[in-house]
């Protein structure tokens, strides 16, 4: 009670911020949709409030549009799920045309995921997308066939990143976050070689290859025989490629595979990311990411801190 009997006023105390910054992004919080696994950003628009998440990211664009691979396309695993869609898109045309006008209303950052068959084509669709209104910038796709190189893909040799990534820097001065693939030897070498080449950010890990098997049929479940493997069963992995990661570089890390919940989130946090991104857990349930920022905000409350900053790369171990 204040004053005769007047009720105190309750002090105004600001709760934490989930506020983090990536290069010259401002994300309100760290939690970002996954490419592939959110359309267009459209597609949940009537089931959440896209403005509420962190950011979005959509799914692959090429130049041309794809038409991806033979069905089937989807596989369940345990604890996860393999995907071959083959980076069906609608191609930059038709993207500029029928889906920017819908994510330039939303309000959160939007990020465009990108990929090519060669350098070239990875410099031309990163200009063409410089400077547009509506996109805070750019996910370069690595994990893509180099056609000029033999095949082999572009996020699996560091001088083939350097080349592709130095190319989309000079194409484009948007914020350009470069996504890794979690199927190289030496991910703290790729990373390195994405920071050298001008990325202001690297997001991690695309789905692992995998392969699954009809035994009746003694066919591939999938219809281009491996697919990419994502969900629970690769977050320790992608933990400790964060973990690595985030050691060999100076730039904001994303960490992503397998994310659910915020004990998930968070477990990559303390790894060293910067912002974690959600992908195929919005399959089973579109408000995850909402659900995640909110267990995020209880953790920091019930732990007595003010923002993230103290918890991002907080990993303790023996002789901390
Ligand atoms: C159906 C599906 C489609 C995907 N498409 C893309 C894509 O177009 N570009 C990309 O960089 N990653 C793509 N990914 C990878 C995800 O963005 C993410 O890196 C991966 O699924 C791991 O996260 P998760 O375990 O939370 O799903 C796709 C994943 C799935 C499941």
């Amino acid at each position: 009670m204040g004053v005769k009997g007047i009720p105190a006023m309750r002090l105004k105390t600001d709760g934490p911020t989930l506020q983090v910054t990536l290069g010259s992004l401002k994300l309100k919080n760290p939690v970002i949709a996954a490419s592939g696994t959110f359309g267009y950003g459209e597609e949940y628009s009537g089931i959440i409030p896209l403005g509420s998440l962190g950011a979005i990211v959509t799914k692959g664009l090429s130049l041309e549009p794809r038409k991806g691979n033979p069905p089937p396309r989807l596989a369940e695993t345990p604890s996860g799920m393999l995907n071959a869609i083959g980076l069906e898109n609608v191609g930059l045309e038709a993207f500029l045309r029928e889906k920017l006008p819908f994510l330039r209303r939303v309000r959160c950052p939007v990020l465009v995921n990108i990929f090519g068959n060669t350098v070239k084509e990875y410099g031309e669709i990163a200009r063409r997308l410089a400077d547009v209104e509506g996109i805070a910038g750019l996910e370069v796709n690595i994990s893509c066939p180099n056609l000029k190189g033999g095949g082999v893909l572009f996020a699996s040799e560091p001088t083939a990143v350097h080349q592709v990534i130095s190319k989309v820097r000079r194409s484009s001065p948007s914020f350009m976050m470069v996504k890794l693939s979690p199927n190289v030897a030496d991910i703290g070498k790729i990373a390195l070689a994405a920071e050298e080449a001008g990325a202001d950010a690297v997001s991690l890990i695309n789905t692992l290859t995998g392969l699954a098997i009809d035994v009746q049929t003694r066919t591939p479940v999938l219809g281009n025989i491996t697919g990419g493997l994502s969900g629970p069963a690769i977050k320790p992995i992608g933990v400790r490629m964060v973990w690595q990661v985030a050691q060999s570089v100076h730039i904001p890390v994303v960490g992503m595979g397998g994310i659910v919940t915020a004990k998930d989130a968070l477990e990559y946090l303390i790894a060293g990311a910067t912002a974690v991104q959600v992908g195929s857990a919005h399959f089973a349930d579109p408000r995850a990411g909402l659900k995640i920022i909110d267990g995020i905000l209880a953790y920091l409350k019930a732990n007595g801190m003010s923002g993230l900053s103290p918890l991002i790369g907080s990993l303790k171990t023996k002789g901390d």
